[in-house]
Parts: C-alpha cells; structure tokens; sequence
C-alpha cells in the first residue's frame, strides 16, 4: 500500500517533470541539452526513491519476520504459564494413555510430547475424569486436552480442536465363550458397559435401545466390570478393544464403523496454540515420526491419512 502510493507519487512527478521541460523545448539546441540532463535528473531521482521505499518495505518485512520468531520463541501461545502447556487426559485409555509406574504412557502422551518439544514448551500432563474435560479445558483449567476424544460439532461448540491425528471405530468387546457374536446379540437381558461422556455411550444409546447400559467413569473400570461378570459386554473404542484382546482380557465381538477422528483440544479462540500444535502436527507426520510412534503402539501399517 505504502510502496504503491509512494510511487505513483514520484512517478506523477516525473511525468509533471517531463511535462515542463517539454514546454520549454522550442528554445534550440542549448535549451534542448539541458532539457535532456533535467529529464535524466528528474529520472534518477525517482529511481533512487523507488530504491528507498523498496529497502524501507524489505526492512519492514525483516523485522515483522524476526518479531514473529520472537514471538514463538517466547512462548506467545496464549498458555497459562509462558513455556509450559498444561494438557488434561483422562489417562486410563490404553493404549491412548495409561500409567505406568506413576508415568503417564501411551501413543497420545508421545505425540502430545514430540508436538510440545517442536513448539518448544515443557509439557505438564493432568490425568482428570472424561465426563468433565471439556467443560475443565473450556474453564481454564489446561491449556490443551488430549485423550482420545472425537471431534464431534457438539464439542466444536465450546472448545477448539486440531486437525485430525487418528481415525477410530467403535467395537463390542465380550468375554471368552460369551453368546454375544455381535451387535445383533444386545437384547433386553443384555447389560451392556461404556464409559461416561464418550462417543461410544452416545452410540449405544441410541442405537442399542432394547440393552440394558452401564456407564462407567473409566474404561478399566467397564473391562474390570466385565472381567467380574458384572456386565455382559463392553461398547468402546475399537483400538482399546484391541488392546483388551491383545492382554487377553477379552473378544472382539463386532467392530461398528463409526468413523471418528480424534483431535487435540484448546480453549476455543485460542488460535495461535491450535495453529502450533497443527504445524508440528503436520512435521510429524510428514518426516515419519508419527508412523515412528504408530508403531510402538499400534500393529499394521499407519493409515494413508497419516502416512508420510
Ligand atoms: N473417542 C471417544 C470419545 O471421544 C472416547 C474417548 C475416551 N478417552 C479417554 N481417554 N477416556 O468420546
């Protein structure tokens, strides 16, 4: 805007320049020397003006670029504590997020760790309950919420999400020998588990109506329900299930396609954390990273989406 008016402004000049020299050009050869050098004059100095605006723009852009960095750097991100992101996880999701030996583990704690050291800040994990993440993120009470949580437009409502880092399905799991083969099998006999607030619950209560449905805080605590004989099957997650079947706890009974995508949740409006966490997002998946970490938790090869 600045260079553009700058220099229609040196080049009106020129021309008014031209004009009058022009006018005074009937005078003979002298006159038209001196009209020629004044035209040359009038000429060079716009051209040196053009120069200065354009090193004045170059300069600008050099130190828009600069407070940009600084800005990342010094952790402008809209976090609580400047360097440090504070993350809830309901961390009882394996193997999303489970502890270990009073250490948070899992595929979303390695990805949330890799995303927090490519934007340079400390990562501080909060296990909270699932049934209350949102409304905690949206109160303030972490900067970022990552815990195997669909990207629903009812969430979208109240709080931010990244863009998609994993694709997921629903699944009944039952345990050995059970009559239960499918979802066809859920009959009003059936007492059926999920966890609270999920995705999953939602599902089987709307679809699954003749079943009796348990709501349990944790996803342990329906595997552990069934594992006792308290419930007849468990609707949930498609890769816990896996990991249940993996540790022998349980059948994959039937696997519903849902088709969920789970993000990372901010506090919403906060976008120059969403915008970070996507730019690293993106760096991971594409130098290989994120299939680095797809591999220590989950088998087979990482999806196309997010394969580099
Ligand atoms: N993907 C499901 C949902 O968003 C379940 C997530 C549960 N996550 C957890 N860490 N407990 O509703």
């Amino acid at each position: 805007m600045k260079i553009t008016r700058f220099t229609w402004l040196v080049a009106l000049m020129a021309v008014l320049a031209l004009g009058a020299a022009a006018c005074g050009s009937d005078d003979g050869g002298d006159a038209a020397t001196d009209d020629t050098e004044a035209i040359e004059d009038v000429a060079s100095e716009a051209g040196d003006a053009v120069d200065e605006v354009a090193d004045g723009a170059e300069d600008a852009l050099g130190e828009a670029e600069a407070s940009a960095e600084e800005a990342a750097d010094s952790g402008d991100l809209g976090l609580a504590a400047e360097g440090q992101m504070v993350v809830g996880s309901d961390i009882a999701f394996e193997p999303f997020e489970s502890i270990v030996d009073g250490e948070p583990v899992g595929f979303d704690i390695d990805l949330m760790d890799e995303i927090a050291s490519r934007i340079g800040v400390e990562v501080e994990y909060q296990n909270t309950p699932f049934d209350t993440i949102f409304t905690q993120l949206a109160s303030g009470a972490f900067d970022a919420i990552i815990s195997a949580i669909t990207i629903t437009d009812e969430r979208d409502e109240t709080i931010d999400f990244s863009e998609p880092y994993f694709a997921a399905n629903q699944a009944l799991a039952t345990p050995e020998g059970s009559d239960i083969t499918g979802v066809a099998d859920l009959g009003s006999e059936t007492v059926l588990a999920v966890q609270a607030a999920t995705t999953g619950a939602d599902y089987a209560s709307e679809t699954f109506t003749d079943a009796q449905i348990q709501e349990f805080p944790t996803s342990i605590d329906a595997f552990t329900a069934m594992a006792a004989g308290q419930v007849d099957a468990v609707f949930i997650d498609l890769p816990v299930v896996g990991e249940q079947v993996e540790q022998g706890n349980a059948v994959l009974a039937e696997e519903v396609d849902t088709g969920e995508l789970y993000g990372i949740g901010v506090q919403e409006g906060n976008t120059a954390l969403v915008t970070a966490i996507n730019g690293a997002l993106e760096e991971i998946i594409a130098d290989g990273t994120y299939a680095e970490i797809y591999g220590e938790w989950f088998e087979g090869d990482v999806p196309e989406q997010f394969a580099s």
